[in-house]
Formats: structure tokens, sequence, C-alpha cells
């Protein structure tokens, strides 16, 4: 997978689908040659790289010709006549800021190594993926840089990092360290990228490209609802089905900056990783620092085929938790039916009637520890509260399990209410800086988890209620974002570390509760899907998806997310309508049949349906036991898009057989007296006969006709069901 041409100093990565190639330059650093669809190997691309005077540049000190300011680089440095936005920058004791970083050797071997503490992604064998690394030296600085490349023998997928180690005996400060920087020929690009808000997270963004930068960032402190840190970018012409697109994703759930810049030459430069914004790593001699794992995915084929990708990677070679490939259990959780205001006997009776509806998993939210009868106390308090639950969680899980249904619990590890047992205690445990008053969000403060002696503290705590309890799940929340970074226990010249060093210590408490329950199912959350990250989906298989769960907007917020990651990582529930935060009355089979593209589950009390509705209810259950494999593991395929088709959606998820899929469609508002809706499918067996069954259709089909002439909607069936906000699920099984 990966060939080395001696005589050219080339390196060319290539599997199948995608080459990757980029050499040696006569002055020892590192140029792209080309990154796109397979090319065959041959021995000298040289050709492929720009190589002739322009008039107004710098040339490199050694080479006349070569000027590095248009010259696509792998990973480009400060002060030494690129004039673009540099990959990292090294600040020296003198106050330098150039280097020079030229090559000094390379191993090629095969599978791919962890970057513990950091999360990444895996292959199980070797033959997996083949894995460069390249190893430069700037003399004047005495810093080491390597540069890791890996590439998946059966995937478009190219995974890279850099680590800087400090060799000499001056102490040098990274600025600034991209994970990966991709250098493209070309200018005739869109971008695509995730943004909104609380309740409005991932929505679909596009932008063309125009020479200057483009970006899109956190500086949040952790990845948050306003950015995702998964983008990518697509030929105009591209669609869903065809074209080149190149996704972007960073394996790291704090702050980070995505950018795009393009040249007054119309090159594009693409830089992904942690944001330089309040990072600064002071490398004393000896020392390391690893970036976080940034992955490229190419397609040919269209962005279905870019997600689908993504899916598999994240799926397989991600998430390292015993629940990777299993089924998730159909959950009901307690919290827009109660919020905080519960007593044992009603969470019992909550639970029986979740299981009489046939649901797997009961899910006890926030408000069940120390004082916490509403937002403003109780945080960091992880003791039962014995005035709400006076048989404690040990009693209250076993009451539960007893019932035949597993028993979740929420925490949110990383937070602290002033009121709070905690806070009198460890006062000191608060990010803040003591000369300044902290700013509270949700009247609640954030725990220095830089600090190994914090999450340490809060390991012991909730260490003890999960093992004292029939524990099976648990939803970690994370509800602010970081405001006052400052350590107080951390010297002046390491602040710029404080953030990042958070971030590890969440990874750190991450890794120890995953590996002391390993049987537990994690879903993470951050005020629904604020941290919506591959670093979260490492440890947690699934993600609350949104505090929104209006099935209408969902469908929105959904669609944006399957871009990049599985569905069965979707956390999507069923809740009562109208609906809490839109005040939406959207029928309850519009509900399921949108929740149902995900880990599937409830968010209300069964008990105040109608027994019409209950019933309803229980025959979606038993529809998801049977199909869930088909809707969480699928091959998922966008057909239409909610922020195009007057807000209409549909998809389909596909058996990896082709023998079954089913296929949702959603409408918006009730367009009368317009033509037919035709469903073009995707992904079925051209030759297999299907029968087709929803809401009064029947009928038997090809699968090359339901690909190529469509489904045909009559639209007065949506009429008949109620207009506005219905949908159908249409189940296209082989005969
Ligand atoms: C925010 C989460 O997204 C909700 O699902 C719920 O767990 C609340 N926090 C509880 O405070």
């Amino acid at each position: 997978m990966i060939f080395f041409h001696p005589n050219n100093k080339q390196f060319h990565l290539s599997n199948e689908k995608i080459s990757y190639i980029f050499k040696v330059m006569e002055n020892g650093e590192l140029c792209n040659l080309y990154y796109g669809k397979a090319m065959k190997d041959r021995e000298n691309f040289d050709h492929l790289q720009s190589y002739y005077e322009r008039p107004l540049t710098p040339n490199s000190a050694s080479l006349s010709m070569l000027s590095l300011q248009y010259t696509r680089q792998e990973y480009p440095s400060y002060g030494t006549g690129d004039f673009r936005f540099p990959a990292f920058r090294i600040l020296q004791e003198k106050g330098s800021l150039i280097s020079n970083f030229v090559y000094e050797s390379h191993q090629i071997f095969s599978g791919k190594k962890d970057i513990l503490p950091l999360p990444s992604t895996y292959v199980e064998k070797e033959q997996e993926a083949e894995t460069i690394e390249i190893t430069l030296f700037d003399q004047v600085t005495q810093t080491r840089l390597l540069l890791s490349y890996t590439i998946f023998a059966y995937l478009p997928v190219i995974t890279r990092h850099a680590v800087f180690t400090q060799v000499g005996a001056a102490t040098i400060s990274l600025k600034n360290a991209m994970s990966l920087c991709l250098d493209l020929p070309d200018m005739e690009w869109e971008m695509l990228h995730f943004a909104g808000t609380w309740g409005r997270e991932r929505y679909l963004k596009k932008r063309s490209l125009e020479v200057g930068i483009q970006s899109i960032s956190s500086m949040r402190g952790s990845s948050s609802a306003e950015h995702n840190p998964s983008f990518l970018i697509k030929r105009p012409h591209t669609t869903e089905f065809a074209g080149e697109a190149i996704g972007f994703s960073f394996v790291y759930s704090g702050s980070f900056l995505g950018q795009i810049e393009v040249s007054p030459y119309e090159e594009t430069r693409i830089l992904l990783g942690i944001h330089p914004e309040n990072f600064d790593w002071q490398l004393k001699q000896g020392e390391s620092f690893t970036t976080p794992e940034g992955i490229l995915v190419y397609s040919d084929n269209g962005l279905n085929a870019m997600s689908q990708t993504f899916h598999q990677l994240f799926r397989t070679h991600l998430n390292r938790s015993q629940w990777r490939d299993k089924p998730r259990p159909i959950l009901l959780n307690n919290w827009e039916a109660t919020e905080m205001t519960f007593d044992e006997e009603l969470i019992l009776k909550i639970a029986a009637k979740a299981k009489e509806a046939g649901a797997e998993l009961f899910v006890l939210d926030d408000g069940w520890f120390g004082t916490r009868n509403d937002d403003t106390q109780g945080l960091g308090d992880w003791f039962v509260n014995t005035e709400k639950l006076p048989s404690g969680i040990d009693g209250l899980s076993k009451k539960i399990t007893d019932m035949g249904i597993a028993f979740g619990l929420w925490i949110e590890p990383e937070m602290i209410n002033k009121n709070s047992k905690l806070y009198e205690t460890h006062p000191d445990w608060l990010m803040v800086d003591p000369a300044r008053e902290p700013s509270p969000s949700r009247h609640q403060f954030i725990l220095d988890y830089s600090r190994p002696e914090v999450v340490d503290g809060i390991y012991q705590m909730l260490e003890k209620v999960i093992s004292g309890s029939d524990i099976s799940y648990i939803k970690w929340d994370m509800n602010r974002y970081t405001t006052e970074t400052y350590s107080n226990h951390t010297p002046a010249e390491e602040q710029g570390k404080v953030l990042h060093r958070y971030v590890l210590g969440v990874y750190d408490l991450y890794t120890r509760l995953t590996a002391r329950f390993p049987h537990i199912l994690f879903e993470s959350c951050s005020s629904g899907g604020a941290r919506f990250d591959p670093g979260m989906l490492s440890f947690a298989p699934q993600t609350w998806c949104s505090d929104n769960s209006d099935a209408v907007d969902r469908y929105r917020i959904q669609y944006g997310t399957s871009y990049f990651y599985p569905i069965s990582s979707i956390g999507a529930h069923v809740s009562a309508v109208p609906n809490h935060q839109t005040g939406r009355i959207s029928p309850l089979a519009t509900r399921a049949n949108v929740a149902y593209y995900g880990a599937f589950g409830y968010e209300l009390d069964l008990n105040h349906l109608t027994d019409k509705e209950f019933e309803e209810v229980k025959a979606q259950i038993a529809f998801y036991k049977k199909s869930r494999e088909v809707f969480q593991f699928g091959t998922f395929y966008r057909l239409l898009s909610p922020f195009e088709n007057h807000g209409s959606a549909a998809w389909i998820s596909v058996s990896e057989d082709k023998s079954i899929a089913y296929a949702g469609y959603y409408q918006t508002l009730e367009r009368v007296n317009h033509g037919s809706i035709r469903l073009y499918l995707a992904g079925l067996c051209p030759k297999k006969q299907y029968h087709v069954t929803s809401y009064s259709y029947d009928h038997i089909h090809y699968g090359d006709e339901l690909m190529n002439a469509g489904l045909v909607i009559d639209r007065r069936i949506l009429s008949r069901l109620g207009g506005d906000f219905t949908s159908l699920l249409f189940e296209i099984k082989e005969i």
C-alpha cells in the first residue's frame, strides 16, 4: 500500500480507491504531489509539482527556483517564504518563530499505532492498514518532528498526526500544532459544514470557496453545537450520488480550527487541528507533544459514499466498547417526563409502563443525587438523594431490573454547583482565576480536569455509585462551555496547556470508567448534541443528538449528523406532544419514523398516553426489535434533503445483503394539488424483486425500477394521514 521510490524520494500511499503522493524536495522539506482517485504507481511523479519562478515571491534559501509560497506542502512551517497560514509555529527562547524542518528518515510498517492517551482510529489486524512515519529535524531549534500517515487497506481513508520532540537543551514553545494540512492544486470546491446552536445542531451549510480564509472553529473548550469538527469539500457539481468530495474529521473533543485558505494562485490549503487560540505548549528537552488525529476520506462517488466510509470507519475502527457491534437497547428516559421532580414511586411507575410497552432499558436522568431539586444545586455530589429515592440507587436499580428491564443512570462529572457538598470540601477544584469571578452557565461551573487529582476524586465517587448498583448504561452529560480558562494550580508558563489537558482529563475518566465497567453502554451528551464528535465516539458508541426532540426539527438535525456519524451513534427518542421545545404537534408515527434512524428510545411518561397511543407504542417497539439492525447498521443513503425540497426529507437504510431496506419519507407542510412524489431509492439489488409495503401501499417491484423509475407516492395518502408533519415508512423486502 505504501510505495517508496528512493531515487526521487517519493512516497505513494495507495489502495484500490485512493492515491496520496508526496516527496522530499531538494531543500529537504516535504511537498504534496497528488491526492485523489487511485493511480497506478510509477517511479517518478515529479511533473506533478508546479516549479517555476514567479515575480514577487521569495525563493527557498537553498534553491533559486523553488518558492514555498506556491508549493503544495505537507506540513508547512512559518517564516521561510510561505505567507499562508502555517501548520505549526515554534517560539524559541530568543524570540524567533522561524523554523525549517528537513527530512531525516522514514519507516513504513503494517498496521497502525495508538496515540494514547488520545483516542484514535485503530485496526484489529495488521493487514488492515499500513503506516509511514517521516522524521524531520530543525537544526536551529534542535526539534524533531514526526509526521505519521496511515492508509487503510479497504477504505479510502488516510489518518494523520504529528509529534514534536524537543531534542535540544533550549525550551521551545509550540504556539500552534495542526493535525493535518492538505494543499490542493485548485479552488473549484465548495465547503459543506455543520453549524448550529443548542436545539439546532449540525444544520447543513454550504459556501463557495473564495480567495482568502474561510473557517469553522470552536474556542469553547469542547467541540460545540456551533460548529462540528467534521466538514467536507466537494466539487460544485458533486451530488449525493456522483462526483468528488473530501471529508475531514478531527478525533478530538476540545477547541478546534478547520480552516480553508485559497491563495491568489487559486490553490487551496486545508488545515485541521487544535485551535491555536489559548494553546501554548512548552517543550523542555526530552519532552514531546502529540497532536490529535485528523482524518481524510476521499470519494469520487458523491457524498453518500463519503458518509458510508465515515460510518464504517467510526463504527468499526474507532469505538472500543463491547457495545460496538451490538444492536442498541430500546430505552425510555424520564427527563422530559419529570425533569428533576420525581420520587421513587413515580420512577417505578414510569419504568413499569416502559417494561409493559416492551422497552429494554429505563434511564434515570438528572436529579437523583445530592440536593439536586433544580439546576442551581447539587452538581458534584455523586451520592443519592434519599429523600427522593429512599432505597438508594442500589435499591432502585434492583427494583427496576427485577421488573425485567435494565437500568441506566445520568451523570455530569465535569461540573459543579457552588451550592453543593463538593464545593464546600473542594472549592479549589473549580477551574477559575482566583482574581476574577467565574461566569456561571446554567448556574454551574467547570471542574479543573487539567488536574489529575480532580479527575481521580470524581472517579472515586462515581466508581462507588456504579459498582454498588445494577447499572448497564450511563448517560454522560456536559452542560456548559469553558470560560475563564485558568488552572489555579498550574505555573504561569503552563496555562496554555490547560484546555488540552482538560480534554485529556475527560478522556482519562472515560478510559478508567469504561475499563472498570466494560459491560456498560455509555451515551455521551452535552446539552443535547454539543459534543457530538469522533473523540467522544471512541469511548461512547452513541451520543444524544439534540435536546430538540421535535420530529420535524429532528430530521433536519439527524440528516446533518448523518454526513459523518453512523446511524447507530445517533441517540433519537420519541417524545410527547405538544413538543417541549417547539410546541409542535406531530403524529406519533412520524416521531417514531424519525427516531428509528438512530439509537431508538422514548422520552416521555407512557402512562400519559391514551390506550390507542400505548398500543401504537407497543407495536413500534415490537417492530423495532425485529428491524433495528437494518436501521442501525445498514448502509444509509440520504435521498432528499430537508434543507431543500420544501423541507421534506427522505432516506433509506439497506441491509448488507440487500434483502431488506427501510425508507423514510417525511413531509413538512402539506402541498395541495401538487404532482405525486417520485422517491428514487438507492442501494438495492437491481435484479431482486422486492415487496414494498407502507400505509396503504402494497406493491411488488424490481430493485432497478425502485432506483431508476422511483417509488411513486400519491400525495393524497399523506393528506389522508393528516397532511402537515406526516411521514411514510416503507418496508422493502426481497421476495
Ligand atoms: C441536558 C441533556 O441534553 C438532557 O437530555 C438532560 O439530560 C438534561 N441535560 C439534564 O439536566
